[in-house]
């Protein structure tokens, strides 16, 4: 049965990769191989992630010319079927996503149409959630287009917000209770997809 080749971009701490590396050895991520993890700063964690996995990895760092221009070599040198970003925080531009011929697909941790777009990454997303005063957050799994945080949902999944909750224990709980779960789920369901 024909997999398909998975890359996964990241920027930081790489708890979702390590989601979708830990679905792999169970069986659960099985119509798509984790093939390359591309990091866009050196000393991530993310790259040792990479490395305990024994899965190629690439350091393009963001900030330097020519980045979108080197991701794409290395995904067609790694004959790459679809790109997963995974805590990835730039913006890729409607240039690339055009020049790419698979889906790609990105975890953005609320539950879109709210607190997306440009702007609202990382912890940033929670605060703005908080400071709202939602009761309810979550994570929300999309194909990406040339809106930021805009594309077709794949998967959502909604998490309770708790009185007292910071910014940081909020963002570990859509992790836990969302995040780490949908994730591997939709990379698994858009594998599916493209191989049939
Ligand atoms: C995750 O919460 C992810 O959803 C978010 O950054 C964090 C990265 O954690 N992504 C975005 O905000 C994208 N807009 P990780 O590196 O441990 O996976």
């Amino acid at each position: 049965m024909l997999t398909a080749r998975i890359a996964v971009l990241v920027s930081g701490g790489g708890t979702n990769l390590q989601a979708l590396i830990d679905a792999q050895r169970r069986g659960e991520l099985h119509s798509g191989v984790l093939s390359l993890v591309i990091a866009d700063k050196p000393g991530v964690r993310a790259v040792t992630r990479a490395h305990e996995a024994d899965i190629a990895c690439a350091v393009i760092p963001r900030r330097e010319p020519g980045f979108e221009e080197k991701v794409l070599e290395a995904l067609g040198h790694y004959r790459i079927d679809m790109v997963v970003l995974a805590g990835f925080l730039g913006i890729l531009s409607a240039d690339f996503i055009a020049q790419f011929p698979g889906p790609i697909i990105n975890i953005h941790p609320s539950l879109i149409p709210a607190f997306c777009g440009k702007g609202f990454y990382g912890l940033k997303v929670h605060q703005a959630a908080l400071d709202y005063g939602v009761k309810v957050t979550g994570a929300t799994v999309h194909y990406v287009n040339e809106v930021p945080d805009g594309g077709k949902i794949i998967l959502q999944k909604a998490v309770e917000v708790q009185p007292g909750d910071t910014a940081e224990v909020l963002q570990r709980r859509v992790m836990e209770q969302a995040e780490w779960v949908i994730l591997p789920q939709a990379a698994e369901l858009v594998a599916q997809t493209i191989m049939k």
